[in-house]
């Protein structure tokens, strides 16, 4: 288990770099993040190389036994990288320039931008690839993160390049755009800019071309380096911090180029739907590598400061967030940042150890949470305990909230409310792209997937006929890679499979409140034009954003809607195949809906949850053999566990969790035992 911190030491006069070891030593820190926004000490001119101080800060690290993630330092060009070369500066959308003074000011597919950052990286790795303390390559720092898209000069040139590689011939490209409306006819492609502020709206296939572009530079920031690293010698695993659900990287496109997988969560104290939020983000990264333990490479022991306000954790919520990450797949646990800052943007976020000192409740929860982590000694291989996939794709989200639709959709709050039925209930969940239904999961649910690339759409056919359960709607299957509707109206891929034809979109008024949480999909009443009825199970339920116009042609009416413009026509259908079957939901149900929904398709399929009847409040999630249980709730709850108790080893039975409790539980696979999961984790293995 890794635990410790990103280490920002040039902050810091080298007499605290000793006093940092020690209280690192305290802690159980056994790793740190060294020198990630470090380039400006390090190169502090042109031609100019200072290495000395990190020679000592690693050393020091190492005789105090302290391993280091290297950071490759090109996250914040220093100050004369952007006098010198202005043209390394990006853009915003009117082409005015983002200056210096912050960080991340760097186009990421400027050339010159590239040149100097890959001789930093060059020389780093030079001077550190053999360094005993050096354990693992940092490269960059979460890319994207303050610059979602970048309409600079340098991405101009860079759009043309992507776009005549991708697409050969300008006929092509107008082909997959569309161009014959609008007069948007290219002759070349040097007559095509990035989306640049324009009267109104842009093409949306070219939308969707400059986000794949704008992950694609990313990426190929990311790649420039690594090569650079392991054209070195470099032989540790090299990677760089995720976040989650973050719309400008297609992180699953990402994936195959990291070693292992790292990812930043900050859960937000004072948000309703946290844990919900939290867990989505983490099984998502984990489905991102099955099989392989994922990183949580930053997290705040306490409040952040970039929130409108920011409260701290509740006494107790720092190991409960922790387990909820060991729980869906961690294998390292990790902070933004070591020690305060006493100057600078972040001198207010929380750090292991505060600016107040040690006598705090942060440091002592640190230090607890150190020994705990490493008592729990190897854990099981997670990656093969969800017998349900949600579907979350990236081209899909990017598409599906471009404008100009029947009406508004926000991507990652309807995924968010299917993901919440199944967490609330305790049933493990992976997050896929479409090409990755198969026979390893009982049910997949595919909610608004409006684009469906050709491949997805066999994988998702294929799944539902031979064996497994799929649901999906509504506004899915409308467009094709491109976001080019497909000849022969819409549903025309899976229509088949779910045995509906689809004639209307049947938008409702609205749009209803939007935001993360149950509210986003919140039902408003009867006679509301901006919601429809309908009765899932005996559960009133009301629908949102649409009453989709469809027919059955094969498959079975499970519910038709109570009123609104389509009453008495279909809401839920099924279509069974000799294997497998196929269900689709015509409009977006609210809470209630989504849960009834859920509720039926997993009574249907038998899928389990890992603990049956878990109070509210608590949350568990198997990883093999372990099985975390959290109570998150500010009340104590009681459930019955089997097995033991990991740490203490004794077995458990009907037990009582304290708010912010932690158990963690051996409880073995019952049935079929996970070929990915050993039974690594014995009582024994913490003795
Ligand atoms: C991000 C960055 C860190 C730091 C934290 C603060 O995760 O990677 O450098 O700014 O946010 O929460």
């Amino acid at each position: 288990m890794l635990y410790g911190a990103d280490y920002n030491p040039d902050q810091w006069p080298e007499e605290v770099w000793d006093d940092d070891v020690r209280r690192m030593n305290e802690a159980g820190v056994n790793i740190v993040s060294l020198g990630i926004f470090a380039w400006s000490r390090i190169q502090p001119a042109e031609g100019v190389w200072d290495f000395g101080w990190l020679d000592r800060v690693i050393d020091t690290l190492h005789a105090g036994g302290i391993r280091v993630n290297l950071a490759t330092a090109t996250a914040s060009p220093p100050p004369w990288v952007s006098a010198t070369y202005p043209e390394t500066l990006p853009a915003d959308e009117t082409g005015a320039s983002y200056w210096p003074g912050s960080r991340q000011h760097f186009a990421p597919s400027s050339p010159v931008y590239r040149r100097l950052a890959g001789e930093l990286v060059r020389r780093i790795a030079e001077r550190y690839v053999d360094h005993p303390a050096v354990v693992m390559w940092h490269v960059g720092n979460e890319f994207g993160c303050h610059l979602w898209m970048d309409y600079s000069d340098a991405a101009r040139d860079a759009y043309r390049r992507w776009l005549r590689e991708k697409y050969g011939t300008v006929a092509a490209l107008n082909a997959a755009w569309g161009t014959n409306f609008w007069s948007q006819r290219y002759g070349a492609f040097d007559e095509v800019f990035p989306p640049r502020l324009a009267p109104y709206s842009h093409n949306p296939s070219s939308m969707l071309d400059f986000r794949r572009f704008t992950s694609d530079m990313l990426l190929e920031c990311y790649l420039a380096e690594r090569e650079i690293l392991l054209a070195t010698g470099a032989t540790q695993p090299i990677t760089t911090n995720f976040m989650g659900p973050f719309k400008p990287a297609d992180y699953r496109r990402w994936a195959p180029h990291m070693d292992v997988i790292a990812d930043d969560c900050y859960p937000d104290p004072a948000h309703p739907t946290r844990v919900r939020d939290s867990a989505f983000q983490r099984d998502l990264v984990r489905s991102l590598k099955p099989g392989v333990p994922w990183l949580l490479w930053e997290q705040a022991t306490d409040a952040v400061n970039w929130r409108p306000a920011n409260p701290g954790k509740a006494p107790g919520a720092l190991a409960a967030e922790t387990a909820q990450s060991i729980g869906r797949g961690a294998d390292g646990i990790m902070f933004f940042q070591w020690r305060q800052s006493r100057a600078g943007s972040e001198k207010f976020h929380s750090a292991m150890l505060p600016h107040a000192g040690t006598q705090t409740r942060t440091w002592q929860e640190v230090v607890s949470l150190g020994e705990r982590l490493h008592r729990l000694g190897e854990l099981p291989a997670p990656g093969s305990d969800a017998r349900v996939a949600l579907i979350f794709d990236w081209e899909n989200w990017w598409a599906v909230e471009e404008r100009d639709h029947p009406f508004d959709v926000e991507y990652l709050a309807v995924a968010l409310e299917w993901y919440g039925a199944l967490h609330h209930r305790g049933v493990m969940v992976d997050i896929i792209g479409p090409e990755e239904a198969d026979a390893r999961y009982d049910l997949v649910l595919a909610p608004a997937l409006y684009l469906l690339r050709d491949d997805g759409a066999a994988a998702l056919n294929r799944y539902a006929r031979e064996g497994g359960t799929l649901l999906t709607g509504p506004f899915s299957d409308i467009v094709d890679q491109h976001d080019q509707f497909c000849d022969g109206g819409f549903v025309t891929r899976l229509g088949e499979a779910l045995g509906i034809r689809y004639e209307d979109f049947g938008a409702l008024a609205g749009p209803p409140a939007s935001g993360m949480g149950v509210g986003a999909l919140g039902a408003t009443g009867a006679g509301d034009p901006q919601t429809v009825a309908l009765t899932l199970d005996g559960v009133p339920a009301r629908g949102t954003l649409v009453a989709e116009a469809i027919h059955a042609t094969t498959a079975e009416v499970v519910v038709a809607f109570d009123d609104g413009p389509n009453a008495g026509r279909p809401a839920l259908t099924r279509q069974r195949h000799r294997a497998g079957e196929a269900w689709y939901v015509a409009t977006m149900p609210d809470a209630a809906g989504v849960d009834a929904i859920v509720a039926r398709l997993l009574r249907e399929t038998g899928v389990r949850p890992v603990v049956d009847d878990v109070p509210d409040g608590v949350e568990v999630a198997r990883r093999g053999s372990l099985v975390t249980v959290i109570n998150h709730g500010d009340k104590p709850a009681t459930l019955d566990l089997a097995g033991t108790d990991v740490e203490s080893g004794h077995p458990l039975g009907r037990t009582e969790l304290a708010p912010q409790q932690v158990v963690f539980a051996l409880i073995p696979v019952a049935e079929a035992p996970s070929p990915a999961g050993p039974t690594a984790l014995t009582p024994a293995a913490v003795s």
